[in-house]
């Protein structure tokens, strides 16, 4: 027998299905625009007005989504029937009471959102549960136990506060006159002050990979699959994605441990939906970084690589849908960035831009901009990796970022 999947009703209507989205940046709102595709009805969060996903959802809510009353109310008030949590700083055990009482389903799975919030969690349930190959590690919440840490792992060495994310409050150590000043510089960084750090050995790595895994349920059966995307290689500044590829050349062995380590975590993680694995590859030789339980920023290439982008493929993994996660194409993707500090931004040079019938932007109508926040992406699809990626950045540099 065909097992029956997931009903959509009519969005603004007693039948509608509903999501709940806590977090509404550029990734969130590709994501609203492959649900509003399929009918679901959207409801978009964030801390401040009119961020990019709200611009696309049928309802828009500013609140303190790390505050647990504010979080529990406006769940209370939506009734979604998923929730998807797409960042990392939210009162997540609200969201664990959400799914134990059954009251709307937490995307991939409450247990998921909780351990990668926290570098420790995901660290700990990686390398000391399923035994998966990372850097040699410690962690330190005073700069006492931080100096002893730095000692213990050698330069040079990585820290990063525990509840962090792009970059923020991550240093590299080079040597130990470096070390009080990396503490503080992770103090003030973190995006909850709790104080505690990771310090990481550096990996000699060749080039660093996003494995798009994708714990999708099989149309006929209802069994939860696990997909792979093909490798994106991408280059990072500062702790932050500047330029991606799909696909990353490698050996067939690294493919395979990939393939190995990321159905290992996303396994262990649950649930439906895309998951963005990273790993540093050298030779043969693969290690686990860490991994995001929704689209991730080097996968906005596949908006112009694959028949279904990872947005595509997160709504459709996430509504019980079957994916296909075939590139057609080599392409990449460059940041835009706002180069200043600055509201009500102004994007010209846009029709040279997109001269090249390969290239494609996305603008992700960011209401203020700061000198390194990521405004919009530029897209390229060429013969070979180089050759896009060399399109792509060139695109990139044409969008002229103005102020009024
Ligand atoms: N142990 C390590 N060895 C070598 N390079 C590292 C190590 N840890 C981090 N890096 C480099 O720093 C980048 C950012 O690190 P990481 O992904 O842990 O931080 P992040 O703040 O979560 O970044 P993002 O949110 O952009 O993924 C990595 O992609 C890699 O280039
Ligand atoms: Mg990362």
């Amino acid at each position: 027998m065909i097992y029956m999947s997931v009903t959509i009703g009519t969005p603004l209507q007693a039948s509608a299905f509903k999501v709940l989205l806590l977090g509404s940046g550029e990734l969130g709102k590709e994501v609203v625009i492959s649900l509003q595709r399929l009918g679901v009805e959207v409801h978009a969060a964030d801390r401040y007005d009119h961020a990019p996903a709200m611009q696309v959802a049928h309802y828009a809510y500013t609140l303190n989504m790390a505050d647990a009353e504010q979080l529990k109310q406006l769940i209370e008030q939506v009734k979604p029937n998923l929730i998807i949590p797409e960042i990392e700083a939210i009162a997540t055990e609200v969201l664990v009471d959400i799914e134990q009482q059954n009251i709307a389903a937490v995307i991939p799975s409450a247990k998921a959102v909780n351990l990668t919030m926290n570098r420790e969690g995901i660290r700990r349930l990686a390398a000391e549960e399923l035994g998966l190959p990372t850097s040699a590690y410690r962690f330190a919440d005073s700069l006492e136990s931080f100096r002893a840490a730095c000692d213990d792992i050698g330069y040079p060495n990585f820290v990063k506060p525990v509840m962090s994310s792009s970059g923020k409050g991550q240093s590299r150590v080079k040597n130990f006159d470096e070390v009080d000043a990396a503490w503080e510089y992770a103090q003030t960084g973190g995006r909850v002050n709790q104080g505690k750090v990771i310090v990481e050995s550096q990996i000699d790595f060749d080039f660093e990979i996003t494995l798009l895994t994708v714990r999708a349920k099989n149309a006929e059966t209802g069994e939860i699959e696990t997909q792979y995307c093909d490798p994106i290689g991408h280059r990072q500044d500062a702790g932050d994605y500047v330029e991606s590829w799909q696909p990353q050349a490698m050996t067939p062995a690294a493919l395979q441990e990939s393939k190995r380590i990321a159905h290992k975590v996303t396994t262990a993680l649950g649930g439906c939906g895309i998951f963005g694995v990273e790993l540093f590859v050298k030779g043969d030789k693969v290690w686990f970084s860490e991994v995001s339980p929704r689209p991730h920023d080097t996968g906005l290439v596949t908006l112009a690589s694959q028949f279904q982008s990872e947005f595509e493929l997160h709504a459709r993994a996430i509504l019980g849908l079957p994916v296909n996660t075939t590139r057609h194409s080599v392409a990449a993707s460059a940041v835009i960035y706002a180069g200043v500090d600055d509201s009500n931004l102004s994007f010209s040079g846009l029709n040279l831009a997109l001269s090249n019938p390969h290239t494609d932007l996305r603008l992700f109508g960011k209401p203020e901009g700061f000198k390194r926040r990521r405004m919009g992406v530029a897209t390229a699809r060429a013969e070979t990796t180089d050759q896009a990626r060399e399109l792509a950045l060139h695109t990139a540099t044409q969008v002229i970022v103005e102020q009024n």
